[in-house]
């Protein structure tokens, strides 16, 4: 999937990619094609990026290994910009599977807004868009 995303920067933009464990980390470091890509050992539920400074990111089949699931939601809320956009991609077979409503009961809760999500028999993949705080008076 990593590959799949990095093909998508437009030569401007800087790919993150953060796992718990060392070894799928290893294994993207021994990728030529993903020399560009930043590597980030870190549990999802504590990131250590300052707020606001992610405009995407993309949880692949991950949020449902995070045993602090609303916490990692607020993380990546976090992180991201004002208006940022976020996806999550849950693999139905997995036994750690996250419902799409669950996911939506989860993101109910930070300040992220549910958005378009596609579906296959395999896995959904559903948007979430970091809402915009009201304009100070
Ligand atoms: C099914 S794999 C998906 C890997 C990759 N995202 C992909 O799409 O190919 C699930 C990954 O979640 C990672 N993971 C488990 N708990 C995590 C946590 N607390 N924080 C970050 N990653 C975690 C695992 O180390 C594993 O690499």
């Amino acid at each position: 999937m990593t590959r799949e995303v990095a093909a998508q920067l437009d030569g401007t933009g800087v790919l993150v990619c953060v796992d718990v464990q060392t070894g799928m980390l290893s294994y993207l470091r021994a990728r030529r094609d993903l020399a560009a890509v930043h590597l980030v050992c870190a549990s999802g539920d504590a990131l250590p990026f300052r707020n606001g400074v992610f405009d995407r990111a993309y949880m692949a089949s991950a949020l449902g290994e995070i045993r602090n699931k609303q916490r990692a939601l607020a993380e990546c809320a976090r992180v991201l910009a004002e208006g940022g956009r976020c996806a999550v991609s849950e693999p139905v077979l997995d036994p750690d599977f996250v419902s799409s409503a669950r996911l939506s009961e989860l993101a109910q809760n930070v300040s992220l807004l549910m958005g378009p999500r596609s579906a296959s028999w395999r896995h959904y993949t559903q948007t979430l868009t970091k809402r915009t705080a009201p304009p100070q008076s």
